[in-house]
């Protein structure tokens, strides 16, 4: 990205959001502010910020406001269409990436606390929330489906103090029906079942989602999407195992690419809003690959939690193996 376009998205952002800035009113005061503290943080002169970029985006003016509505909400490309119109070769590069990535689909980044340091298991939480993580991903494991046993529901009931983001609670544990009910008070926003522990799926399905909880249902690398086929219509989300369940750390099953692109092709053939999760394995270099051919929310344990690097670190750089 030019640094150019770099230091417009964050005087954009920073008039929109930051703490000490956002309520300042009139907003040419604010404009004035904000160039101040990007200058500052590239440690650059003013002059870098051309005057007709931020006449032109309306950065002086009340139409601000609006501008941020269409910027963030509607994905505006008012930006974009400025520094083609205006931009040097530089910042023409940069935007067809950049409109790429906004236009494309959103990828959503689940973190697995099975990596996390359970003895300050909320503030890990708190940590990824920070990072800008968009689900917390929650392995439950009962020692029969998988090997080990880890956690309850009264772990997700403690959880859900510490983050405001959906819980995407991955069950793996035979007859899940009987846990449902606890898992929803505990405040699961997202029940996902193993395909293989119920016969029964549909009813597992809609006993999820009179809850007003989302369901998923999960295939193990060795169980076909045929499986789903009879459901795929009432599902929220599939979680595609990249690795067999169980452990985190295991390297990622090659695979499942093939399997995930043909889900999304399914997916796309019924033209279902379905999330497709990708589970085991997932770190910088595998996320764009499970992307590329359809994936839409990563779940990642290891590489977030014992990457070497701060949880933001880690998150950050999966997101920025997507660009
Ligand atoms: C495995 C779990 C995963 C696990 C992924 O059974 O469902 O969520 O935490 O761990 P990594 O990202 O380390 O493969
Ligand atoms: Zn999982």
């Amino acid at each position: 990205m030019s640094k150019r376009i770099r230091q417009l998205l964050l005087l954009i952002e920073i008039m929109a959001s930051d703490d000490e800035l956002k309520d300042i009113y009139p907003i040419s005061r604010r404009r004035t502010k904000a160039i101040k503290k990007v200058t500052d943080f590239y440690e650059v002169h003013r002059s870098t910020i051309p005057d007709i970029y931020i006449r032109r985006l309306g950065l002086g003016t009340d139409k601000f406001d609006d501008l941020l509505e269409r910027f963030f909400q509607d994905r505006d490309k008012t930006l974009f269409q400025l520094l083609s119109q205006h931009g040097d070769a530089e910042d023409q590069a940069a935007i067809q990436s950049l409109i790429r990535d906004l236009t494309g689909p959103k990828i959503k980044l689940a973190p697995s606390i099975l990596s996390a340091d359970f003895s300050r298991l909320g503030e890990q939480v708190a940590e990824v929330t920070k990072a800008g993580a968009d689900y917390i991903h929650i392995d439950v494991m009962d020692g029969h489906f998988v090997p080990q046993i880890n956690i309850g529901a009264p772990v997700v009931a403690a959880i859900r103090h510490w983050t405001n983001l959906p819980l995407d609670v991955h069950l793996m544990i035979e007859a899940p029906e009987r846990q449902i009910n606890q898992f929803a008070d505990a405040g699961a926003d997202i029940i996902t079942v193993h395909i293989e522990t119920c016969p029964h799926i549909h009813r597992v399905v809609q006993t999820i989602k009179e809850l007003g909880i989302k369901a998923g249902v999960s295939l193990n690398p060795g169980t076909p999407i045929d499986t789903l086929k009879e459901v795929l219509s009432s599902l929220d989300l599939v979680l595609v195992m990249s690795v067999n369940p169980g452990f985190g750390g295991q390297t990622f099953i090659e695979d499942t690419l093939d399997k995930i692109t043909r889900l999304r092709v399914e997916l796309d053939r019924r033209s279902l809003a379905t999330e497709l999760e990708v589970d085991g394995g997932i770190n910088a270099e595998t996320a764009p690959r499970v992307v590329g051919v359809g994936a839409r929310v990563l779940v990642a344990g290891s590489a977030v939690f014992h990457s070497g690097q701060t949880v933001k670190e880690a998150l950050a750089k999966i997101r920025a193996s997507l660009s």
